[in-house]
């Protein structure tokens, strides 16, 4: 018998946990729960990262963790334990399924159109580091990492899940025409990917344009994969494209540990009352019951839930108010005495067995990512961030005495528009400024010719932080300011 770590969250979840695991339990789903200490109420009690060294040392020792969606308290300094739960055990694939489900609801089940999307969203990277700092009164800034090896995992997950799952399409969402670097990696990272799969239909869209279609024609949509902030965006838009989020479930996949929870959180308006949807984590269950080769229990569980949907048996939040809901206990009950059934629409075979049941393993040290590369990196300049109120020229008057036999001053920049050499008068500034200083000829320069540069800069500006410019190869690796 298969052992999983369960924590049944704040408010709703461990109402609707109840619920589910009371399901798995008639379903004689085998699998044996060990109920770990996560979520506000530890926050509370002084650990910092909202569990327990026990819970921790139980979820690594047994790779699962099915959760209740839990609160991040509010206040500046606590992170949410759900994000630091993805990134510390690198749960790098974030995999939510949107299904039209009948008996929920939507204009595009009332129009007869299927809705069948999995969106895959990175999970550790992007803005979510949540690395930010104040570098003027004025001036916030967030880091946005995308990494090489962190889009290779996560989009090779999708690309396996895809042709595992048979898909029609996999699209890669991205804003590489605006992030060039960032999303452009993403990008360069996915169509590497793809050459591995030739059957599969690859493509990309940009997210602007993904969001338009999803809403008008979310049919045309099979697998999408994108970074973390727009895969969180687009994949709640998904959510109300089937019913809202009652009915999204989410796996966080990872090579060691996984996590299954609901998309929705602890809904503190509706706890205590028994009346919460279980819907979203039953269907996460589900995934979660796949994931560990379970697939008969899942069919039989999945299909009794279609047929209590279809059959217009609802929990409070959604469906026919013509017929009355019920509450979330007797909501699981009617799933119960609907094992064996089949629904009209969409019932679910038994599916292959996808995926390979994850093997527990200790580590001894954090593994290691990189990407073998024997192009040489030289540095070319630097970019640095000054805090200023001058106008631009005279920016550039004070940078310019900088320049001397090693440096040329390339452009000044404010909030990423150039200023100087060329600019408008109508562009509004802040009080913070990017000069940009590259070598004379693109010889290549060491850290300590950047160091002895700053220095000099430190005199006459406040100088926020700067960043190399690089060249891979013959590649520069940075962007150009608008305008440049
Ligand atoms: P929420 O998802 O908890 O609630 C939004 C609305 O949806 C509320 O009206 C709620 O009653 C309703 N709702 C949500 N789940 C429902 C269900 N199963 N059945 C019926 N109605 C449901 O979002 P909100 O209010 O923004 O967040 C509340 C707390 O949850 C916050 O502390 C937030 O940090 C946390 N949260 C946790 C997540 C997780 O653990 N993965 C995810 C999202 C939020």
């Amino acid at each position: 018998m298969h052992k999983i770590a369960v924590a049944k969250g704040d408010g709703i979840g461990p109402e609707i946990m109840d619920a589910v695991l009371k399901i798995f339990t008639a379903a004689n789903v085998p699998l044996e729960y060990d109920v770990v200490d996560m979520g506000k109420w530890v926050f509370d009690k002084g650990y910092s990262n909202g569990m327990t060294p026990e819970a921790q040392e139980t979820i690594e020792t047994l790779g699962i963790l099915f959760k209740g969606p839990m609160e991040t308290p509010k206040g500046k300094g606590v992170k949410s334990v759900n994000v630091t739960a993805r990134k510390t055990w690198n749960t790098y694939a974030n995999k939510r399924t949107f299904q039209t489900l009948h008996g929920v609801d939507t204009v595009f089940s009332k129009a007869g159109i299927t809705i069948d999307i999995t969106i895959v969203r990175e999970n550790i990277e992007d803005t979510y580091g949540g690395i930010e700092h104040m570098l003027t009164h004025d001036v916030a800034l967030c880091r946005r990492f995308i990494t090489r090896p962190g889009s290779y995992q996560v989009i090779k997950y999708a690309f396996e899940m895809a042709k595992k799952k048979g898909a029609r399409r996999i699209t890669c969402g991205h804003k590489s025409n605006i992030m060039k670097i960032t999303d452009g990696l993403f990008l360069e990272v996915f169509y590497e990917i793809a050459k591995d799969y030739p059957e599969l239909n690859a493509d990309d869209v940009i997210v602007d344009d993904l969001c338009m279609k999803l809403v008008t024609k979310p049919d045309l949509f099979d697998v999408v994969v994108l970074t973390n902030l727009q895969g969180d965006i687009v994949s709640d838009l998904c959510a109300g494209l089937v019913g809202g989020l009652g009915f999204a479930p989410s796996a966080n996949i990872g090579d060691h540990i996984s996590i299954f929870e609901a998309v929705h959180g602890t809904a503190p308006d509706i706890m205590g009352k028994n009346i919460a949807n279980p819907t979203a984590l039953l269907l996460s269950g589900i995934g979660m019951l796949r994931h560990l080769g379970l697939m008969e229990m899942a069919a039989i569980i999945e299909n009794s839930l279609l047929y209590t949907l279809e059959s217009g048996v609802h929990t409070g939040d959604f469906g026919d108010k013509a017929i009355p809901s019920l509450n979330t206990t007797a909501f699981a009950d009617a799933v119960i005495a609907n094992f064996g059934k089949l629904p009209a629409q969409n019932a679910k075979p038994v599916l292959a067995n996808l995926y390979v049941t994850p093997t527990i393993f200790k580590l001894d040290k954090n593994p290691m990512l990189e990407s073998i590369d024997d192009e040489a990196i030289n540095i070319l300049g630097a970019d640095f961030f000054i805090e200023t109120n001058l106008q631009p020229t005279e920016v550039a008057e004070k940078c310019l005495k900088h320049t001397l036999t090693l440096f040329k001053l390339v452009t000044v920049t404010n909030r990423g528009t150039q200023v100087w050499p060329k600019g408008s008068v109508f562009t509004n500034l802040v009080s913070q400024y990017g000069c940009r200083f590259e070598s004379i000829d693109n010889l290549p320069l060491t850290q300590v010719d950047i160091l002895e540069l700053t220095k000099r800069m430190m005199k006459d500006f406040k100088v926020c932080s700067y960043e190399l410019l690089n060249q891979f190869g013959y590649k520069k690796a940075y962007s150009l300011a608008q305008g440049q």
